[in-house]
């Protein structure tokens, strides 16, 4: 049952990883919409019994279902919402030179289009609810490119682009607007991304693949770095809920050490220089 004093917010991409996170870790005075894609994942969301965290049809590719989540929200939360959470992610990998057309459409349909269109419709909801916020999910990505990876990196340099414009836009509205930036975290994405790229990889020829040997043999082991190290998905949803709380919430927020200190850098090293820590780092990854 929904209380009529709850908040309502709404999450995008909440089946796995960070998103999966937040579902479990809400507190019950908000009432969360968990965007889904299908049935499977609606139904793992159920199982969690929780009362305050209802599943949602919400693939952000799809105009029509972005509508129809709005209007269910809107209909059930008496017009109201007080915060996005945009966490729905894909990360195509491969050397850009073989992504097809397809795969960059959906990357940035998925990281970028989806969420403004998002934003952009529920505009007229999150006005309506005084400090209304939307959370984007940066990357250290977007501020760093690495080979391999430039597909998300290029939506993640984009995100950093849109927050900075959307948070003066929307200022006089009301709306805040937050971009928070973890450090590389155990969740799904990275098997994903690996399982996309191995298969984009299987359609080449030895002769094809051969002016990228030096980074796609290191393309396992830097993935599988990511998989099973870095900051627990836990930390980055309670970073989240914190940001939601806040009576005034950050214009960026960094959590973990690496991508505090990766962005300082960023600041300062010429472009030669950050070419040999990438290369240095993917060595070291092969080593490990
Ligand atoms: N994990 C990290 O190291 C890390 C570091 C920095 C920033 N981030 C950011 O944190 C956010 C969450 O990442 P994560 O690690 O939790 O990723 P994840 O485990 O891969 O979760 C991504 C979620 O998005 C869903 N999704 C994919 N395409 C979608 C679409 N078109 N519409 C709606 N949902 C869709 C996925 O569903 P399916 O599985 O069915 O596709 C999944 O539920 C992302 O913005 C990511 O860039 C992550």
């Amino acid at each position: 049952m929904m209380r009529s004093e709850n908040k309502i917010l709404l999450l995008t991409g909440s089946s796995s990883g960070i998103g999966w996170q937040i579902c479990q870790s809400v507190s019950n005075d908000f009432t969360l919409f968990a965007g889904v894609k299908n049935e499977e994942q609606a139904e793992k969301i159920r199982s969690l019994g929780r009362e305050n965290v209802i599943p949602i049809q919400l693939d952000v590719r799809n105009s029509g279902q972005i509508s129809a989540a709005l209007e269910e929200i809107s209909e059930r939360g008496g017009g109201k919402l007080y915060a996005i959470i945009n966490c729905a992610v894909v990360a195509h990998s491969g050397p850009i030179e073989w992504i097809p057309k397809e795969q960059l459409e959906d990357q940035f349909d998925t990281n970028l289009f989806g969420p403004i269109e998002l934003v952009q419709k529920a505009i007229p909801l999150l006005v309506k609810e005084k400090g209304s916020r939307i959370i984007f999910m940066g990357s250290m990505a977007g501020v760093f490119t690495k080979p391999l990876t430039l597909p998300y990196s290029m939506t993640k340099f984009s995100l950093e682009a849109l927050v900075d414009g959307l948070r003066i836009e929307l200022k006089t509205q009301g709306i805040y607007t937050s971009l928070i930036t973890p450090s590389n975290s155990p969740t799904p994405i990275w098997d994903k991304s690996l399982v996309q790229g191995r298969k984009l990889l299987s359609t080449k020829t030895a002769a094809q693949r051969a002016p990228y040997s030096f980074i796609l043999d290191r393309m396992e082991s830097f993935s599988i770095r990511g998989t099973d190290k870095g900051i627990p998905p836990q930390k980055i949803a309670e970073g989240i809920l914190k940001v939601i709380r806040r009576a005034k919430p950050p214009i960026r927020k960094r959590i973990g050490i690496s991508s505090n200190w990766m962005y300082f850098v960023s600041l300062f090293l010429p472009y030669s220089m950050r070419d040999w820590i990438i290369m240095r780092r993917m060595k070291k990854a092969k080593k490990d």
